[in-house]
């Protein structure tokens, strides 16, 4: 059993964080946030902790905050490909579909080996929970056996994830060196990797599968058929790329033409639902928006992402109107950075960027309404439960409440006015507090000056997985 004392700060609800100080959170063996103490005297309150809660006083882990240091929930990254991870930062001039056959393809395609598999998703998973990533929903590769070995990395590591291998059965897109050579293949490599996840975690409790049709263009008619009948048949969520750039959403037209928009033919195969997770979601319709809501699907934000492959600035702000939930994803290599907080900082600045197109202010109220910009308690919202609304853990993770689990992090920010001479300035980064003593101020300095410096130790399920040395 646990008890983590002092600062809390979580989001409570879309813009709004809550500050909790002096507070005492019990956390059982199982992982489960058993009990919160507000406002209490931290100096002898764990004992009474312990009585009300039978546990054994000597047999207690206690972490408590320090100074400029606050538990903060896990991050939760909604769309990331593992094994893009080498090149994260490499992406040229490209734009989307020629970005996929120079970069993309043939890094994927090289994933099959063993050896390599467990470099690059050993890193990957090392990165993002020194990152704070507690979740991740992961697009592996077409390969059953590393696909799985990703899965067990997960595990083993102790990391919260989502993960799919990836169906693209089409001749017409994906290149011959690397696809599914039918729709009964691509299913039955699915199946395998469903089968031995299963295997691993038979309560899906910290690692699920996901089916994982990679993009409409990519899929036939029959294996989209078929994975719309198994997640009926299984109620597995489901992650895909939807709308992301004109020549996409043209091709889709192309290859389509029997389906009036790219989100009918999600739905046309059943796979619009939810716990669908659609990335990307930046040039829908009026039309697909309300259809994406009603069928509870909800988007991965990827702003680092469309920033970097020029594909547009996502409607956030009409999403969310329209009742789509609405997670952050880094969308590692589209995305240039494998850290969550920096893409809440890009959703952040998209959104600036939205309010004022082409130096022109909003003309109307509706206008206004839908550039209005994110606010640094809304991006982490997305973040946090935003992202775990999307993947269907809203009940137990994405903030601190009794019955949830413990993700978490705890970040530290430098008190260079409290620090004495020695201060090593390296153990806060770029984060320099000085003078700022209001909470909210200070995690916007850590919004948009933070990195994985910040964070101190990160939980899953009540288990340590990263501390920083
Ligand atoms: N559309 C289809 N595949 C991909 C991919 O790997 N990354 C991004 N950003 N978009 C895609
Ligand atoms: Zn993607």
């Amino acid at each position: 059993n646990q008890i983590f004392l002092g600062t809390f700060i979580h989001s409570v609800k879309l813009g709004e964080l809550q500050y909790m100080h002096d507070t005492a959170v019990c956390v059982d063996k199982h992982g489960k946030i058993v009990a919160i103490e507000p406002q209490c005297d931290l100096s002898n309150v764990t004992e009474a902790l312990c009585q009300k809660l039978s546990w054994d006083a000597h047999d207690l882990a206690i972490t408590i905050t320090k100074e400029g240091q606050f538990f903060f929930p896990g991050f939760i990254d909604t769309h990331i490909h593992a094994p893009q991870y080498p090149n994260v930062g490499i992406f040229g001039k490209s734009t989307l579909l020629d970005w996929l056959n120079k970069y993309t393809f043939p890094m994927e395609a090289s994933l099959e080996s063993l050896p390599k598999a467990r470099r690059v998703y050993t890193s990957c998973v090392r990165r993002t929970l020194a990152h704070g990533t507690t979740t991740a929903a992961y697009y592996a590769t077409i390969h059953v056996a590393t696909t799985n070995l990703l899965a067990d990395l997960c595990h083993a590591m102790g990391q919260r994830a989502f993960v799919g291998r990836v169906c693209m059965d089409s001749a017409d897109v994906n290149p011959a060196y690397y696809r599914d050579e039918s729709a009964d293949e691509s299913l039955s490599r699915t199946r395998a990797s469903i089968a031995h996840i299963r295997n691993i975690d038979p309560s899906y409790a910290l690692i699920c599968p996901i089916l994982t049709p990679r993009f409409a263009p990519s899929c036939t008619r029959d294996a989209m058929a078929q994975l719309g009948a198994l997640r009926c048949s299984s109620g597995l969520p489901v992650q895909t790329h939807i709308s992301e750039n004109a020549a996409e959403l043209a091709l889709v037209k192309a290859m389509f033409p029997e389906c009036g928009s790219y989100a009918d033919v999600y739905d046309k195969y059943s796979l619009l639902g939810a716990r669908t997770v659609l990335g990307h979601a930046i040039h829908l319709t009026d039309y697909e928006i309300n259809l994406i809501s009603e069928r509870g699907a909800g988007v991965a934000h990827c702003p680092c992402s469309n920033s970097a492959l020029t594909s547009g600035e996502a409607p956030v702000r009409r999403l969310l109107d329209a009742g789509v939930g609405v997670g952050l994803g880094t969308d590692v290599s589209g995305g240039y950075s494998a850290s969550v907080l920096e893409a809440v900082r890009s959703a952040a600045l998209v959104s600036n960027h939205r309010a004022m197109p082409m130096g022109k202010w909003a003309e109307t109220p509706a206008e206004e309404r839908e550039r209005a910009k994110l606010s640094v308690e809304e991006v982490l919202h997305l973040a946090t439960r935003g992202g775990a609304g999307v993947l269907g853990i809203a009940d137990r993770v994405g903030g601190f409440e009794v019955g949830m689990e413990w993700d978490a992090q705890l970040v530290g920010l430098g008190l260079v006015d409290e620090c004495p001479d020695e201060c090593d300035m390296r153990d806060h980064g770029n984060v320099d507090v000085f003078g700022w003593e209001a909470w909210d101020e200070r995690v916007a300095k850590w919004v948009f000056n933070g990195d994985d410096r910040n964070v101190k130790k990160v939980w899953v399920r009540g288990r340590l997985v990263h501390e920083r040395k």
